[in-house]
């Protein structure tokens, strides 16, 4: 069985490269490890080579999603499981700094997966700077047919199937977080599939207040939140990046315990045990949920 245990890095195209790249080491706190001949420019939370992949491009979007499998896996077994299954892989060898080996095949909606057992480590430590988060956490994808596209995340990687608000939003994983994707269906708004947000993990409410202070001394708004989702239970908090991609920062998410089909106990679940549901449009708050951030979204893709 196939299932990575961590999203080890996303790969984001982008207009204004420069400009991320400022934003990613100064308000992010994300460390600049390496730029490539081609511009392309690779930066780490703290340990691996690289978590965020900059890539010049003429349109925004995400190009690449970076899941890391242990090391008992070979990527050559792994492209021969693919075959069995339909998917047609490419085994790439040093085709990114810090990565020897990569498996690289594409989703329903044509984003690019890639697999990979190891990656170059240490990178420089985390930074005293800026937001530094403790790590990427999850994707947010706005699909062109999320129920194909869960299917394919589920039967292909063996993801878990963690929760579902309304008709928008999707919710599975690889790991004991919540949620590592969320497939959602903002690509059928566009017309075409697009990257909903970016989400990372910091480390408390503390850490939280101080980021969005931190943004705004960068004049950089907070645009919904800090509020607690329903599904997951993370609090997050909303704002852009200088390309209008939403980056989400949480804390608190849900903890799912495989074993038993149950997040760990929490007091404010609304029920014990709390197993994986279909939840209404709306935060655990009362605020009005995902309506605004889609509105925030769309603003962005249908320029
Ligand atoms: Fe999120």
């Amino acid at each position: 069985m196939i299932r990575p245990f961590k999203l080890g890095y996303a790969n984001l195209a982008t207009k204004d490269t420069k400009a991320m790249e400022d934003y990613y080491t100064n308000v992010m706190g994300l460390t600049l490890v390496e730029t490539g001949d081609d511009g392309i420019r690779y930066l780490s939370t703290g340990l691996d080579h690289h978590n965020i992949i900059l890539t010049p491009n003429l349109e925004s979007n995400l190009q690449v999603l970076g899941f890391q499998l242990g090391n008992q896996y070979s990527l050559h077994d792994v492209k021969i499981r693919l075959k069995q299954q339909g998917i047609s892989t490419q085994l790439k060898s040093d085709a990114q700094p810090g990565l020897p080996e990569l498996l690289e095949f594409e989703d329903p909606d044509g984003f690019l997966v890639h697999l990979y057992t190891s990656m170059e480590t240490p990178a420089p430590h985390f930074k005293e700077n800026g937001i530094v988060p403790n790590k990427l956490g999850h994707l947010a994808l706005g699909s062109m047919d999320p129920k194909k596209s869960v299917a394919f995340y589920r039967e292909v990687l063996n993801f878990h199937y963690t929760d579902r608000i309304g008709e928008r939003a999707n919710f599975i994983t690889c790991n004991s977080d919540h949620h590592v994707l969320n497939i959602c269906n903002l690509g059928q708004f566009v017309g075409r599939p697009v990257m909903y947000h970016i989400a990372f993990e910091l480390r408390d409410a503390s850490h939280q207040y101080q980021s969005l202070d931190f943004l705004a001394k960068n004049n950089i708004p907070t645009l919904w939140g800090p509020t607690r989702h329903t599904a997951g239970h993370n609090i997050a908090a909303y704002h852009h990046d200088p390309e209008g991609n939403l980056v989400e920062l949480y804390i608190d998410m849900d903890q799912l315990l495989p074993e038993v089909g149950y997040f760990d106990p929490r007091p404010w679940h609304e029920e014990l045990p709390l197993k994986a549901r279909h939840w209404e449009d709306n935060a655990a708050w009362g605020t009005g949920y995902e309506n605004t951030l889609y509105e925030f979204a769309l603003q962005k893709y249908k320029k």
